[in-house]
Parts: C-alpha cells; structure tokens; sequence
C-alpha cells in the first residue's frame, strides 16, 4: 500500500483516467450485480426499494453524482423521478449511454466534477450518490458545500462510501483483512502511481468524525449513518467486501443528511424553525 499527499488536481486527473481506462473491466465484473435499471447501494446488495434512503422520489427533480453506468439514475427514472446523471468520467459515461440504449431509459447525463456542480443554486430536491466522487476527492467539504448549494431547503443528501474503518484493514476480503495494518487517524491518501510517480488512483479517507463535521459545516443536517449488514445467503465478494469480513464488522456508511428548511446562525448552534 502506497500512501502520500495528494492533492485536489492530481486527484481528479488520477480518477478520470482511472475510470476512463476501468470502466469495461468495471461493468465486466460487476455489471450483472448492479443491474441495468437498479438502484444498489453497496457490495452488500441493499437496495433503495428496500431501504427507502431517498423517500418518495416521484416528481422530484434528483441528482446522482458519481453515476457511473447510471443504473440508479434509470431505476430512479422507472419510479418517475426526474434524474440527472453526473460523473466525471466519459469512459463510465459511455456505459451510461449504453445502458440507455438497452433499456429504453434514458436519463440526461453531463460530465462534470463533484467539487463544481454545474448547475444553479437550489435545483435539486434530492442528491445521492452510491460510492460515487466522495470517496475519490481530496476535499470532500467542498463536494458537500456543493451539494448544499444546489439542494432546495428540506432536500436530502444521502451517499454511500467505504466504511471508515476499513481503512485499518488491509484491502482483503479473507483472513489477512482482519489485521489491522495502520491507524485509523491516519489521512494520508491511498494512491497507485505510474513509473514515473504520477497518481493513477487515489482514495481518500475521513475518519466518522470528519465526515459529520464537513456535513455540519457544509449546513446540512444529519439524520442518519446506515451501516448495512451483510445478509444470510450472500456470497459474492467485492474486491475487499466479503461474507466472511461483513458478518464481522461494516464495510460500507451509508450518510443520510437533508437541508434545514430555514436556518439561522446563533452564536453557538444551528436553529431550526
Ligand atoms: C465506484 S464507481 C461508482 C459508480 C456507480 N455509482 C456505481 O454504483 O456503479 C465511482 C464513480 O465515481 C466517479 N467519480 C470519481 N471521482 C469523481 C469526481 N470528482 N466527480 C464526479 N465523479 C467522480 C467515477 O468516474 C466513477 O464512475
């Protein structure tokens, strides 16, 4: 495991060449599990039917950021949302595109970056996002200020990443990932370089605490920190989700969070009318 500063640039260039070059392999290993119009949270397999994270999304005007292939973005069209896909990656785009093509769904898709939504001040009533961007940015804080920005007051921001603790771990889904490997404090990113020491492929971490404070801070409010378990009878691994490391500990946070419908700032808290 390589760790060493990276910062905002050399993050997203990293990632939009990573997932420009990953996403056949991507789709090739995971497509059939994420389906081609289903909205999956996580290697888990929880699904937004199931969990109801979004609340009623008929008629709402909703963003997905990080889409991907865009699966969630067409499950969600299919309940009558009016969706938006965003990623940042063209090659992952182009899945989106042909997922479209296959089932008659299409959803508008734009490349762009988490970190510089294009898009107006309050245009979304609800964002989300199942392991898209957040994980990959080395400023997450400005992805949800982002966020925040463009959600209309009472809509909700709800994203799926690693679970911090992973970070512990070595990424293994058997008996070597139980050992913990280095500090959960630590935020040096993970990263993958080239011969010559370029970024090819960064994650970034924020421990529990962090990511509650870039909510706070961001005027975001937290309802809920999901932490699906893996369920009896699911026996397919993803890189390092596996039965034998999710019946021991979570492998996947999922962040339930909605904008105050007013706010006024006070000396020492948010009130809420
Ligand atoms: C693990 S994939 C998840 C894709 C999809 N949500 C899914 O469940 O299959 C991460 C996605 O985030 C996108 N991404 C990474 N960094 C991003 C950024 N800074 N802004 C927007 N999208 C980004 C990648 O291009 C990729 O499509």
């Amino acid at each position: 495991m390589r760790k060493r500063f990276v910062g905002a640039d050399e993050s997203v260039a990293a990632n939009r060449a990573w997932w420009d070059a990953d996403a056949d392999d991507y789709h090739a290993q995971h497509g059939s599990f994420l389906g081609d119009a289903e909205y999956i949270w996580s290697p888990e397999g929880l699904h937004e039917a199931d969990a109801g994270l979004l609340g009623e999304v008929a008629g709402r005007a909703v963003l997905e950021i990080g889409c991907g292939s865009a699966p969630c973005s067409r499950w969600l069209r299919a309940q009558g949302a009016q969706v938006v896909g965003l990623d940042l990656s063209a090659g992952m785009l182009r899945h989106a595109m042909a997922g479209a093509a296959r089932t008659g769904i299409s959803v508008p898709l734009v490349q762009a970056e988490a970190g510089a939504l294009p898009f107006a001040d309050a245009s979304f009533d609800v964002a989300c996002s199942a392991f898209g961007a957040v994980p990959f940015v080395s400023d997450s804080a400005a992805v949800m200020r982002e966020v925040a920005r463009v959600l209309r007051p009472g809509g909700r921001w709800i994203f799926a990443v690693s679970h911090p603790m992973r970070w512990m771990f070595s990424d293994d889904p058997g008996p070597d990932g139980l050992h913990v490997m280095q500090s959960y404090f630590d935020r040096t990113p993970y990263v993958e370089i080239d011969r010559v020491g370029r970024a090819t492929y960064v994650e970034h971490h924020r421990t529990i605490g962090d990511r509650v404070r870039e909510i706070v801070a961001a005027g975001l409010e937290l309802d809920d920190i999901v932490e699906p378990e893996w369920p009896d009878g699911h026996d397919r691994e993803w890189g390092q989700w596996s039965p034998m490391r999710g019946r021991l500990f979570p492998g996947t946070a999922i962040f339930r969070t909605h904008k105050a419908r007013s706010v006024t700032r006070t000396p020492d808290h948010y009130k809420v009318r």
